[in-house]
């Protein structure tokens, strides 16, 4: 069993403006690509700090997630806070994930310099920060995806399957 926390950070989607998309988005996509049993864990609050910091601990230390993602508040506006969030809640930050993201996320916009998108574990919990907007998610996803199961295992989180013909991931071999 997998456990899966999705923390959508949206001013206007938590007051009803409009409707997530993003969380679900991730959803979706990661039923595609994992085969084990899922349980996911759905947030969706206002870009604030303290509401941000608290949701992550709760979800990484009481649901004890193995997956944690947030979607939006990555940019440079005032109310962006969830890297920050993010870094004051993880042990460890893994900063090759907002590289690669950022990185693979230039080939569709100039402005993916704009996102600030962090990552990093916290016990046993590996939380990754993506963009907000829907049509952002697979573009993020798929490039980090195949390092991701590997990055559970050596935190001791659960031993993630993928759905190979769908995406592949890497475990390096020989590894003692
Ligand atoms: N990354 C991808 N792959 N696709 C996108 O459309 N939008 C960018 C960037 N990263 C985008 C992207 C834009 S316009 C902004 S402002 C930042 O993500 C931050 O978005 P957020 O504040 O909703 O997290």
């Amino acid at each position: 069993m997998v456990k899966i926390g999705i923390l959508v950070l949206s001013d206007r989607a938590s007051s009803g403006i409009y409707e997530d998309k993003s969380g679900i988005e991730i959803e979706k996509i990661l039923n595609d690509y994992i085969q084990n049993e899922k349980k996911f864990y759905y947030e969706l609050i206002p870009d604030e700090y303290d509401l941000i910091v608290e949701k992550l601990i709760y979800l990484a230390d009481e649901i004890k997630c193995d997956l944690i993602f947030t979607t939006g508040g990555t940019g440079p506006a005032l109310r962006d806070v969830t890297p920050e969030a993010t870094e004051v809640v993880c042990d460890k930050i893994l900063p090759g994930f907002g590289e690669l993201m950022r990185l693979k996320s230039l080939e569709y916009v100039p402005t993916a310099i704009l996102s600030r998108q962090s990552a990093g574990i916290r016990k046993k919990s590996l939380i990754i920060n993506l963009p907000g907007n829907p049509k952002a998610i697979k573009e993020c996803i798929d490039p980090i995806f195949p390092a991701i199961p590997y990055c559970v295992d050596l935190i001791g989180g659960s031993y993630i399957k993928n759905n190979e013909d769908k995406i592949s991931v890497f475990r390096p071999k020989n590894k003692s």
